[in-house]
């Protein structure tokens, strides 16, 4: 029995050594000190010794006993550990990871352009002010001096919702709706979307954007609009750039202006962007016409003003030296996101 017990010791004792997880761990309890288990059984049969030989037996069976749960209670510390470490590993964050990409929104690089336009008006004292697209042809043509069967009505190729409301084709109906409500000093500028019936090329679309500016008080005159865009000129493209004036017509100013930026590009050297003229056109502008002043209510006699309108889509174009119109509208974002 005793060479038993030390069998039974020895096994459970190699058992620990190889036994890696916590539940192995019970199954061995279980066989050794459980119920039905090894040394149990060896108490079970305390019967067939000898009566004297008994309290020895009994005292080396719970030697072993205690031997083996402390053993076991010692293996399952360090095991429990182990599991432990293991777990925090696996759980462990690491704090230095970078993290996932997250994709943020970007401006669209017209209403940056936009933004800046209306920034550096803004800058000057301008207020924005907006009208609608869906217009009175009365604001759109009649009080900018264009009646009806006037020629200048083809070239802007109208949307017609019928005889008296088109989609409108310009920004200005905004400034004869400010004439007419409002007494000078006025300063305003007014962006928008226009409407043309214009073939989409690199530099059309039947829908596109401007910006109006229309300012009206006594003593204003040709050289404040020069002073006006050059500055807006030189604000929006950098030192260097300026305006030059071409003589044109528009029936609402008089006289009106073909207005051209230094090239951004060649800084006026010439190049291909500006066909090796160093200018580049970008803008209508004008001495609001008298006759105009009248119409909206303004004596004339009294007040003067200038309005200029300009291409928002152009702007942007130049500004950021893209090639086609198209890419504006084509909302692929390798395109858009380049710009912040
Ligand atoms: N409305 C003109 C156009 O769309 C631009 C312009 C505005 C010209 C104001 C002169 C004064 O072409």
């Amino acid at each position: 029995m005793e060479q038993r017990l030390k069998e039974i010791r020895q096994h459970v004792l190699d058992q620990l050594k190889e036994v890696r997880e916590t539940a192995g761990l019970e199954q061995i309890r279980v066989s050794a000190l459980g119920k039905k288990g090894d040394l149990t059984g060896i108490l079970r049969s305390m019967g067939s010794v000898p009566a004297d030989q008994r309290p020895k037996i009994g005292q080396m069976v719970n030697d072993v006993r205690q031997t083996l749960e402390s053993a076991i209670e010692a293996r399952q510390k360090e095991l429990r550990r182990a599991e432990k470490e293991l777990r925090l590993k696996s759980e462990a964050i690491d704090v230095t990871m970078p993290r996932p990409e997250r994709s943020a929104g970007s401006l669209h690089p017209m209403n940056i352009a936009l933004e800046k336009m209306i920034e550096v008006f803004v800058g000057m004292g301008y207020e924005v002010v907006e009208g609608p697209e869906v217009e009175f042809d009365h604001y759109n043509f009649e009080l900018l001096n264009i009646p009806k069967n006037h020629p200048a009505r083809d070239a802007q190729d109208t949307f017609y919702v019928d005889d008296n409301i088109v989609l409108r084709t310009h920004t200005s109906p905004v400034q004869a709706r400010i004439m007419t409500t409002r007494k000078p000093p006025i300063r305003i500028i007014c962006p928008g979307r226009v409407y043309r019936a214009d073939e989409a090329d690199a530099t059309h679309s039947p829908v596109f954007h401007q910006m109006e500016g229309l300012v009206i008080d006594e003593n204003i005159t040709m050289g404040d609009l020069k002073g006006t865009l050059d500055e807006f000129a030189r604000q929006m493209f950098g030192q260097g750039i300026s305006t030059r004036f071409r003589p044109s017509f528009f029936p609402f100013t008089e006289p009106s202006a073909e207005v051209d930026l230094t090239c951004a590009n060649c800084r006026g050297e010439g190049c291909r962007m500006c066909k090796g003229t160093g200018w580049i056109e970008v803008l209508g502008a004008g001495m609001v016409n008298p006759h105009v002043l009248e119409m909206c209510g303004i004596d004339p006699k009294k007040y003067s003003g200038f309005a200029f309108g300009m291409g928002v889509e152009r702007m942007a174009l130049l500004k950021y030296n893209i090639p086609n119109l198209r890419y504006l509208y084509e909302n692929d974002l390798r395109f858009l996101t380049q710009y912040r």
